[in-house]
């Protein structure tokens, strides 16, 4: 059977042994001020002309020392083969054509009210977490993560996050929605608001001008914050929109708001196989915060997600459409949480849980066929399409 995050592109792989007697850097910085705490660097140090030059050992992905300008020695090859495969799969939201779905959106009868509330409630979702989530990768994780083909890769994802505000943007002026009432959701609908609600803490904890890593409370806060993006924030909490949005796609309706859905799942996929990759290798290089405690708290970290994302399931689902219903998302949810825990390591929590949505796994084989909905070839090289 095919995995749910079976993309081969977007798999995560091992982490990155440490070895046990790292050589000495080369090429540290001495930065002044600093305590017993190893403080990573963030690239503005002064340059150290004649310093010796740096060694694959000396990099690391939190509190490293050595200069962050320099993109090679690869260390975490598989940073670097996301970056490649995300700039692969370069689109725009405007290259989808959004024709069928303004002429069904603006028909009497082609949708029933709860078609467009599911519709509405997820771009209304979607619209400002993209924003969030650009926000916290640049403003808040971007420094502590001093690896440069990790920042190289966070670069990449900042930019994907832009390119899904904008297609969320896109369908809400295409379909002529109230660009107002959608954009406000998030303060005004209560199951849209909770979930960026719950992630805001983890982002203004690292956002802190004052927040630095090198100590094990300090790195055990930054582990917890990439967890609550990347595994709650990215991995549950997008599942229950993608997935109604999509299977609109799938029985024809909305296909161009889907195609776009199905385009973003892509990259989100791979955002979260990265942030877990991220995770995973700090784990290896810093065993120390992987504490009993620690763990216990990612779990209830996990399932307040899986709580506020079935919430938002029941919210949009009342009544049920086009055969989905709010149960079949809580038992999705339960299948999706065990798989994001066993993932980082932690046990799973939903004894038996099944995916209700196996068609989901197709989608995201994005590699093998042609788009579902039949509208173009959904994997294409930009790059190589690219005339003058
Ligand atoms: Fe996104
Ligand atoms: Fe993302």
């Amino acid at each position: 059977m095919s995995l749910l995050w079976d993309d081969p592109i977007a798999q995560t792989l091992e982490p990155v042994k440490e070895t046990k007697d790292d050589k000495k850097s080369s090429r540290k910085i001495e930065v002044s001020n600093q305590t017993d705490a190893v403080v990573g660097l963030t690239g503005f140090e002064d340059i150290q002309t004649g310093a010796g030059r740096i060694q694959v050992d000396d990099k690391k992905i939190i509190n490293c020392r050595a200069d962050l300008n320099q993109l090679v020695p690869f260390k975490y090859d598989w940073a670097w083969s996301k970056y490649l495969s995300a700039c692969n799969n370069h689109w725009m939201p405007q290259e989808i054509n959004m024709t069928s779905d303004i002429e069904l959106w603006k028909s009497e009868d082609g949708l029933t009210d709860d078609e467009r509330m599911v519709i509405e409630r997820n771009l209304g979702f979607f619209s400002t977490a993209d924003s969030l989530v650009a926000n916290n990768l640049v403003l808040a994780v971007y420094k502590h993560i001093t690896n440069p083909e990790c920042r190289q890769y966070l670069l990449r994802q900042a930019f994907e996050e832009a390119i899904h505000t904008h297609a969320y943007q896109y369908c809400i002026e295409s379909l002529g929605l109230d660009e107002g009432r959608l954009f406000n959701m998030y303060r005004e609908v209560p199951s849209v608001a909770t979930k960026s609600q719950w992630a805001l803490p983890y982002t203004q904890s690292l956002g802190d001008i004052n927040f630095k890593t090198g100590t094990p409370e300090n790195d055990q806060r930054l582990l917890r914050d990439l967890i609550a993006f990347y595994v709650v924030f990215e991995g549950i909490f997008f599942y229950v929109g993608f997935t109604q949005i999509l299977s609109m796609g799938r029985r024809n309706k909305m296909t161009g708001v889907a195609e776009q859905f199905q385009y973003i799942l892509r990259d989100e996929s791979m955002h979260m196989n990265f942030g877990i990759d991220v995770i995973n290798q700090i784990k290896v290089e810093n065993p120390h915060l992987w504490t009993e405690d620690f763990k216990k708290d990612m779990v209830k970290l996990v399932l307040e997600g899986v709580e506020l994302e079935t919430k938002y399931a029941y919210d949009t689902l009342p009544r049920g459409i086009l055969g989905l219903n709010a149960p079949m998302f809580e038992e999705y949810l339960h299948y999706i949480a065990n798989r994001r825990l066993a993932q980082i390591g932690l046990p799973e929590e939903f004894v038996g849980a099944k995916n209700p949505f196996p068609w989901m796994s197709e989608v995201l084989d994005l590699k093998k066929e042609k788009n579902f909905f039949e509208t173009r070839v959904t994997e294409y090289q930009t790059g190589g399409a690219l005339s003058w």
